[in-house]
């Protein structure tokens, strides 16, 4: 019996294209891949143009897509509001014709899509616990960017073929990185306080990776179980990083008054991740396991 044409292997039958190389996730995931010795190829296409994602896949010969490619805007999403176009250019005509071109093909794409589609209601209250479901509808339209990632999640429910990812604040062990929602919140000058749920990548990220191998496919609230709220952030990244470290909080009112856009704060409940993957940590467990921990400066 000969190797599949792919590089794929018989201990490890899959083959990943990945679009996204230059991207935090995308830059991650490859990464990984090489770690669990996993065959994957970085996309070269364009979201927008069919044909090179047509010539992606029939180069690469992928069992599994997956796409960690997309506009997030710099230096934040208050980029999307004036670059409306661009915008859906690549998070809507994009990412859907991504889908459509893996439909065809018969392939699964694991989207890493946003979990900033909702914000707390009556329904849902800060710090009930009781947290947004899969099947919920999305309700905050509040940014370009928030709003159309919605539209594009209740289109892509339609395709039985991709899995939808909701990613929230995402934090990584690699606290250098810009990106990184720590990094972003110990160089604010001034910071809200409120709680949210977020994804911890250096636990997630090999999740999803899983979540391919076992075909998973339809959406998924892709956070840690429960909340943490700034200050709790905050206040751990001074017991473990920096003893001297200090910050100012404001309130939304005065939040809004330095962006463009209103953001959006919630909980999404992660029962049905939790469920499938039972070893997930909470997020505050998670952040101590996998950033403080491992990035702790401070004696204990
Ligand atoms: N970071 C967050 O806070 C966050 C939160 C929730 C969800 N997400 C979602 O997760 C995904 C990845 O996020 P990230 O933080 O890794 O983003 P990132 O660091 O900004 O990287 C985005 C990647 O997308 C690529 N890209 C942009 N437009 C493209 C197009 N039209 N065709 C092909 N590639 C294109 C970029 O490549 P080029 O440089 O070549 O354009 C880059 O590699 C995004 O869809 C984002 O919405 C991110």
């Amino acid at each position: 019996m000969g190797f599949p044409a792919n590089g794929a292997s018989p201990e490890n039958p899959n083959k990943f294209l990945i679009y996204g190389r230059t991207g935090w996730i995308g830059g991650l995931l490859g990464t990984l891949c090489q770690a669990q010795g996993i065959a994957f190829e970085y996309a070269s296409g364009r979201l927008e143009d069919r044909a090179s994602l047509e010539k992606d896949i029939a180069q690469v010969k992928p069992t599994h897509v997956f796409n960690a490619a997309g506009v997030t805007g710099r230096p934040n999403v208050d980029w999307c509001e004036s670059h409306k176009v661009e915008t859906i250019r690549t998070n809507v005509v994009g990412t859907l014709t991504l889908a459509d071109v893996c439909r065809n093909h018969g392939l699964i794409l694991l989207n890493y899509a946003t979990g900033c589609i909702f914000e707390y209601d009556s329904g849902h209250p800060l710090g009930s616990g009781i947290g947004f479901k899969e099947h919920d509808t999305p309700n905050f339209t509040g940014s370009f960017y928030s709003k159309t990632k919605a539209m594009v999640e209740e289109l892509l429910k339609n395709y039985d073929n991709v899995c939808t990812l909701r990613v929230r604040m995402p934090i990584s062990s690699d606290l250098s990185n810009p990106r990184n929602f720590i990094a972003k919140i110990t160089r604010y000058e001034k910071v809200v306080d409120i709680p949210n749920s977020m994804s911890i990548l250096d636990e997630l990220l090999p999740i999803s990776i899983e979540m391919a191998k076992r075909n998973l496919t339809g959406i998924w609230n892709f956070t840690n179980p429960g909340v943490v709220s700034h200050n709790e952030i905050l206040e751990m990244y001074r017991e473990y990083v920096d003893p001297n470290f200090t910050w100012k909080n404001f309130t939304l009112e005065e939040q809004a008054k330095v962006i463009v856009a209103p953001r959006s704060n919630n909980e999404l409940d992660a029962t049905k991740l939790k469920t499938e993957f039972p070893e997930l940590l909470s997020i505050k467990d998670s952040l101590v396991k996998y950033v403080f921990q491992p990035n702790q400066k401070v004696k204990a």
